[in-house]
């Protein structure tokens, strides 16, 4: 296989309703305007809009052999993604996320048994040839693989000398925020978090101070600040930057904002950009996500991003 980048992590279906007329309340119907159904998880929008700037780049996650098994398989591939990973798993249902989605933020629900599940002895490099890049998404969905991350790097290493490494923890649904995580980070190149998150790992009340702390065990801090931009630390020096689109004009959905703001950033790390130009880039990915349903919105899409690539 030829991919340059390769994704560990998350791949569901996403069903994203919106434009709700108010919160779910036991015994009550609401009812909505639009719904769309699309590819979902970190790791699944990640891997597409990779793919889809022109990175070569491949997802190995567990899928169903089932209705939205088929569904992703055929969707992601339509994204230009390096399909011959996917490990597709008889008897088992596909993942799926219900997001109800308010211009305030979302409600989920999701069913992601068959993605937790997934172990190290079902990861196998040895069909790649050369890969440069390696992102983990969704740290703390994955049940099985979590205590195993430090292991799959020194394989990976084995094999790629020069590999880098990217990891985003999303959120933690258990509300632990355990301290293992330091194991994994201190083997990892670069970090991308939210503000919650980043204060949360950290154990901080302030973002940069949480920036200065876990910058001692990874080179590229990347904090991701919703509308207010990003704020990162890469190779010491301090970066920030802000949406241009403050006032969430087109607003549509935010759902995957921080998976394409990903993919801007490694995008720009693989083709070495320079840092302000790498997350200027990451910025804009993740604010014309919005404008879009789901995490993906139309392949065409990525013209417009493309073009703003070459000036
Ligand atoms: N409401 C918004 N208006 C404009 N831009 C936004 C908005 N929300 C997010 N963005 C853009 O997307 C980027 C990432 O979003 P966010 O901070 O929500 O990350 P995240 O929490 O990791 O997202 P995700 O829900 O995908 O995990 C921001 O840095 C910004 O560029
Ligand atoms: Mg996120």
């Amino acid at each position: 296989m030829n991919s340059k980048c390769l994704v560990i992590g998350d791949l569901n279906t996403d069903l994203i309703i919106s434009d709700l007329n108010g919160y779910p309340e036991l015994g009550k119907e609401i009812l909505a305007k639009n719904y769309f159904f699309t590819i979902g998880g970190s790791g699944g929008i990640f891997t597409a809009v990779l793919s889809n700037l022109g990175i070569q780049t491949s997802i190995i996650s567990k899928i169903g052999n089932d209705y939205f098994g088929n569904f992703l398989f055929t969707e992601i591939k339509r994204y230009g993604v390096d399909t011959d990973s996917i490990i597709i798993q008889d008897g088992e249902e596909t993942g799926l996320t219900v997001s109800l989605s308010y211009e305030k933020g979302k409600s989920q629900i999701s069913k992601l048994d068959l993605i937790k599940s997934m172990k190290l002895d079902e990861i196998t490099i040895d069909n790649f040839e050369n890969l440069r890049h390696v992102h983990f998404s969704s740290y703390y969905m994955m049940d099985s693989l979590k205590k195993s991350y430090v292991e799959l790097i020194k394989k990976i290493k084995k094999k790629f000398y020069n590999i880098t490494f990217s990891l985003d923890t999303n959120d933690d649904p258990e509300d632990k925020w355990g301290e293992e995580i330091y194991d994994t980070i201190k083997n990892i190149d670069i970090l991308f978090l939210n503000k919650k998150e980043v204060l949360k790992i950290s154990n901080e009340n302030k973002v940069q101070g949480a920036i200065e702390k876990l910058s001692k065990f990874v080179d590229k801090v990347v904090v991701k600040m919703g509308k207010e931009g990003y704020l990162a630390k890469i190779n010491k020096k301090y970066f920030k930057g802000e949406c241009i689109n403050k006032l969430n004009k087109n607003f549509k959905d935010g759902t995957g904002a921080g998976d394409n703001f990903n993919a801007g950033f490694i995008y720009g790390f693989l083709n070495n950009f320079k840092p302000n130009k790498t997350l200027e880039f990451a910025n804009f990915c993740g604010e014309k996500s919005i404008e879009f349903f789901g995490g993906l919105g139309p392949v065409e899409r990525f013209r417009q991003l493309k073009e703003l690539i070459k000036r």
